[in-house]
């Protein structure tokens, strides 16, 4: 007989081996854009702050291919005229090329619409 204590431990155990692959390239993207982009760009990506544009209107990058979006956010964006500039990774140097890629993702399926 398998008491309680241990069929729920196994329960929670499986749960969580489970949890990755159950993860879309979404949310993962979501999780980075929270944690990175949000204090800038604001959770609808109408911009937190004066000057940061609202990637909502402006659907310019949007339609970038992805490879492309992510090799600018690498650089760091600061267009001519702009009055806030973007770091590069938005000041993140751990973020990956393929971490770049879901948040883009992420953004454009959020904010694109
Ligand atoms: C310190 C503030 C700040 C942070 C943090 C930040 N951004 Fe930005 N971002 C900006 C500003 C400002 C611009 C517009 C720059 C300009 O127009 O020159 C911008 C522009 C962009 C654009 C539009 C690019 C284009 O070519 O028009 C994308 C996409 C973007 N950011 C993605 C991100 C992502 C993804 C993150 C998180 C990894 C992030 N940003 C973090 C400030 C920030």
């Amino acid at each position: 007989m398998v008491n309680k204590g241990i069929r729920q431990t196994l329960f929670v155990s499986l749960a969580i081996m489970y949890m990755p692959s159950a993860l879309s390239e979404t949310s993962v993207g979501e999780n980075i854009y929270i944690n990175n982009c949000i204090v800038c760009h604001a959770e609808d990506g109408s911009g937190a702050m004066p000057g940061v544009a609202d990637l909502r209107l402006n659907k310019e990058w949007s339609v970038l291919p992805e490879q492309q979006l992510v090799a600018r956010l690498k650089k760091g964006i600061n267009k001519a005229g702009s009055v806030v500039a973007m770091p590069p990774k938005g000041g993140n140097p751990e973020l990956t090329d393929s971490e770049l890629q879901a948040v883009v993702i992420y953004m454009r399926n959020v904010f694109s619409k």
